[in-house]
């Protein structure tokens, strides 16, 4: 019978790989705007499973997103999060169906470089989104990101996700009393 590893020993398992994994924190690095459609769907450097991780199926670990995504209620951007995270409990979880993922995983990490994820949301850079507003103001990540939870690999944006389009941003903001006004989004 396969292993499982759940969070609950994980748990245990992440504060004795803390004290072990001497892997200094990285910045989190993008590969930069992924503006043109093949820029995304070109693939991730490591296949990370998102429903692994944050899925609620038997065996999957049903992490909450700001685990990793840590800055999301407090600051503009998610964020993504560095590879030490990563090592945390990958030093001792070898991984049962790609071992050799967690593998690329480690060897980013004794290099000491960082990830190079591809950034797959992205708006335009005249205009900015704050991610703990609209945290703030009660919106789960599904509904613009959609069921993240139940994906393998992301490589390309959600049909809900309407970023490259104002019109999305504004629709929702007058359905909710927010702001319209150009000044708030575009400086
Ligand atoms: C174990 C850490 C971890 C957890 C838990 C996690 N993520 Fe992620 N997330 C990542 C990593 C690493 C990336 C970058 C690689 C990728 O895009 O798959 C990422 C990428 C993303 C992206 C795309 C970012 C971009 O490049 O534009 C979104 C959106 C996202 N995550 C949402 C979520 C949501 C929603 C949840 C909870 C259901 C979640 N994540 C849980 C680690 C995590
Ligand atoms: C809290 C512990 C934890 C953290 C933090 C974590 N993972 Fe995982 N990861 C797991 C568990 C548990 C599995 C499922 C492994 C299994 O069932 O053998 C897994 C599976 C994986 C797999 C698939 C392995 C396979 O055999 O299919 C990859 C790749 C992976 N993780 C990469 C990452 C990356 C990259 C990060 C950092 C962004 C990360 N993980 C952070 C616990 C964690
Ligand atoms: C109201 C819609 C909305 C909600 C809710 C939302 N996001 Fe986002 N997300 C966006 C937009 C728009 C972008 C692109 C932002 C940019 O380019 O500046 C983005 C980008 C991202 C990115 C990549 C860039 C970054 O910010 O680091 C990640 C990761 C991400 N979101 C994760 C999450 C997670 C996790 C949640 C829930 C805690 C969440 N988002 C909730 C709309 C949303
Ligand atoms: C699902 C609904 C929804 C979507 C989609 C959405 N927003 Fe919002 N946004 C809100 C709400 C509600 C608020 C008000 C939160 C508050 O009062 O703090 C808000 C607040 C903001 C603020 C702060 C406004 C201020 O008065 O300071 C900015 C900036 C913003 N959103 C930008 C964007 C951009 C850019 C997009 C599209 C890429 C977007 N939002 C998409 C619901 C949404
Ligand atoms: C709630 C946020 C929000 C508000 C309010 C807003 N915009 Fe935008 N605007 C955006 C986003 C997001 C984009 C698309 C960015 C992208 O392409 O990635 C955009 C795009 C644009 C563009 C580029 C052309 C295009 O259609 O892509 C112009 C010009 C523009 N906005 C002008 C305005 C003006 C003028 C106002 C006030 C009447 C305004 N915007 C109000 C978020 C907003």
């Amino acid at each position: 019978m396969r292993k499982h590893w759940l969070i609950g020993g994980a748990a245990g398992v992440v504060t004795l790989a803390a004290g072990l994994a001497l892997v200094g924190a990285q910045d989190a690095q993008r590969v930069a705007n992924a503006d043109s459609p093949e820029s995304y769907a070109s693939g991730q450097p490591i296949a990370f499973p998102h429903n692994q991780h944050a899925g609620n199926e038997p065996g999957q670990n049903n992490m909450n997103c700001m685990f990793c995504h840590f800055s999301a209620e407090r600051s503009v951007d998610a964020g993504i999060p560095p590879v030490s995270t990563c090592v945390g409990c990958h030093q001792v979880i070898p991984g049962a169906n790609n071992p050799e993922e967690v593998q690329k995983v480690l060897g980013y990490a004794e290099r000491g470089e960082p990830i190079p994820w591809v950034r797959i949301y992205k708006i335009s850079d005249h205009a900015h989104f704050p991610h703990m507003r609209h945290i703030a103001a009660g919106f789960e990540c599904q509904q613009c990101h959609g069921e993240v939870q139940q994906m393998e690999v992301l490589t390309e944006r959600d049909p809900a996700w309407g970023g490259d389009n104002m019109g999305w941003c504004i629709d929702c903001h007058r359905e909710n009393g927010a702001s319209d006004d150009c000044a708030v989004c575009h400086y």
